[in-house]
């Protein structure tokens, strides 16, 4: 395997790694049925080993019921049928590591399926039984206890609270989701959660996969004493910021991650794990650490207007917080749960995602040419930058959101549980053009679990590979570039006259200078590594990054 020493060691192969966000159902289908599946994973490893990619992060791939895109885990120990077998998870392994890849799978710890067996042994046995405290049952308000528990919503819909029907036929308890109802969340002060999850970590750690991602890492610990929670949303905001809020980001949480931790360093090299948690940045650090689980994603940019002061502040703030942490951060435009960055940066600041949904995408229409243009400068900034990035599939293909689906069509549980009102995360999880024609454009032999409307033949890999200018061309250049350049974790603001122009310094001989601004911008003298947009007569186009090898005195920042 092919190793990053440049870093402290080969331990910290993570810390400045390129991480490819694969959506199984959605990447390759080998067998037709219009799901993707491992082996046509397996039989893109070529295409990601070429992308230059250090890892890829594979959202998850268990048995479900696809409630919420495979976030509904029915066994966290196997492969879903329709996607595969073990015997082919651990060829698809063997294959990403002879190619130098590494693995990440996704864990889902807050909550289960109604599928899984523990659910579906709760529903079986009596209210009080050990079955019901592997989750979180209470009684109803009411006479009858019709009412639910608390008027808490779901982040899916009005309510978190559902009634079951007991083994004898009478209406009964209620079980906490704070997702879809078929995502039942577990009772993590019950002991016999906390070894299963221990069991999991190590079933997959033996058989070679490399790191985690970790999903909703900050809702496990609930205070669900009486009385119990109530909220009306789950604004970031409303979250209290000290650990001591009653649903998220608990400190003894942590508690659960040093458990977790202490079997990673069993391994050699230890595994890695990232952190999804929506917390304050503030908080952050607690699950970065090195007691912990390591990483925590960086969401900042997700969120982020296309403005040189917006980017700066996120930028210098996590840089910063990394050196103090000693974790390294992350990266991130794209993923399975947002709007697709190049259709993003193509879209007024501030538009309202579900309105734009509803209107199909339309109403704003997004201004494609600029959204990409836009997201490549993006990309080669982040990609410029000390912490590891995460990549989404098709982004390397620059391809944008596909909001205009049939609303009966829709998989996302967002969609259809708000009718009218909300997004919907299926536009970014359309199967991925491989080739211009075919049924499904070389998705599969057959069809495609989503449909993928007609302008996607253009964006098509084949369309693309080994075509200058092409934006996969980019994305491989830029990687490569990135492999060669990428010394060590050293950063450094360089002052530019114009305050629409972002420059830095790395390993002191090369910058990375993005336009912001509207208007071309004099580059400093120095071998244009790499641009996001062509260079002309030594200019940086608006809305382009360019990494330029610093020439020691010749160089002027302060001239146009
Ligand atoms: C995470 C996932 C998202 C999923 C949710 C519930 O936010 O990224 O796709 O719906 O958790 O598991
Ligand atoms: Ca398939």
């Amino acid at each position: 395997m092919s190793e990053n020493t440049f870093l402290r060691g080969p331990k910290d192969w993570w810390r400045q790694a390129v991480v490819y966000q694969i959506y199984p159902r959605s990447f390759a289908d080998n067998n037709g049925d219009g799901i993707g599946d491992l082996k046509g994973i397996i039989s893109r490893v070529p295409y990601l080993k070429e992308l230059g990619v250090d890892a890829v992060w594979l959202s998850p791939f268990y048995p479900s019921e696809l409630a919420d895109g495979g976030y509904d885990v029915a066994d966290y120990r196997d492969v879903d049928p329709k996607i595969g077998n073990l015997a082919e998870f651990d060829q698809m392994i063997d294959a990403l590591h002879a190619a130098g890849i590494r693995a990440f799978v996704d864990i889902v710890p807050n909550h289960s399926s109604d599928q899984h067996e523990w659910f579906q042994a709760a529903l079986k046995a009596p209210k009080g039984s050990p079955e019901r405290d592997r989750y979180i049952f209470r009684d109803g308000l009411g006479e009858n206890g019709e009412i639910r528990p608390s008027e808490l919503i779901s982040h899916f819909g009005p309510t978190a609270w559902t009634r079951i029907t007991e083994p004898d036929g009478t209406p009964g308890q209620w079980y906490l989701h704070l997702f879809a109802k078929e995502q039942p969340d577990f009772n993590w002060h019950n002991p016999q959660v906390r070894d299963d999850f221990l069991r999991t970590l190590k079933f997959w750690s033996d058989r070679g996969v490399d790191g985690f991602r970790i999903d909703v890492a900050h809702a496990l610990v609930k205070d669900l004493s009486d009385p119990l929670p109530t909220r009306e949303s789950y604004d970031m905001s409303v979250i209290a910021p000290n650990g001591t809020d009653r649903l998220f980001d608990r400190d003894e949480v942590h508690e659960i991650y040093a458990t977790w931790r202490e079997l990673f360093n069993t391994y050699d090299p230890p595994r890695v794990a990232v952190a999804e948690a929506w917390v304050e940045a503030s908080r952050r650090p607690a699950y970065a650490s090195e007691k912990g689980l390591g990483q925590a994603f960086n969401f900042d940019l997700l969120a982020a207007r296309w403005d040189k002061r917006v980017f700066n502040d996120i930028i210098d703030y996590n840089v910063k917080e990394a050196v103090k942490t000693g974790s390294s951060t992350t990266w991130v435009f794209s993923n399975h749960d947002v709007v697709r960055h190049a259709t993003r940066f193509g879209l007024p600041d501030g538009y309202d995602w579900a309105r734009w949904y509803q209107s199909g995408g339309t109403e704003p229409k997004p201004d494609l040419a600029l959204g990409l243009a836009r997201a490549k400068a993006a990309t080669l900034l982040i990609l410029a930058l000390p912490g590891s990035t995460y990549l989404y599939q098709g982004e390397e293909l620059g391809l944008p959101e596909h909001a205009a689906i049939e609303s009966d069509q829709m998989q996302d549980p967002q969609w259809f549980r708000n009718p009218g009102k909300a997004g919907s995360r299926d536009g970014c999880r359309v199967p991925l053009p491989w080739t211009s024609t075919g049924k499904s454009f070389g998705f599969g032999p057959g069809g495609s679990h989503l449909p993928q409307p007609e302008w996607f033949a253009e964006y098509a890999a084949d369309q693309q590979d080994g075509k200058l200018g092409s934006t996969l061309t980019f994305y491989r250049e830029a990687l490569a570039a990135r492999k060669k350049l990428i010394k060590d974790e050293s950063f450094r603001w360089v002052h530019h006259f114009n305050h629409n122009v972002m420059h830095f310094r790395r390993q002191g001989s090369w910058d990375s200078i993005t336009n912001f601004g509207d208007t071309p911008v004099r580059l400093p003298k120095g071998e244009v590594i790499i641009a996001s947009a062509p260079i002309v007569a030594g200019h940086l186009p608006a809305n382009a990054t360019a990494w330029v090898r610093h020439e020691e005195q010749r160089f002027s920042f302060f001239r146009r």
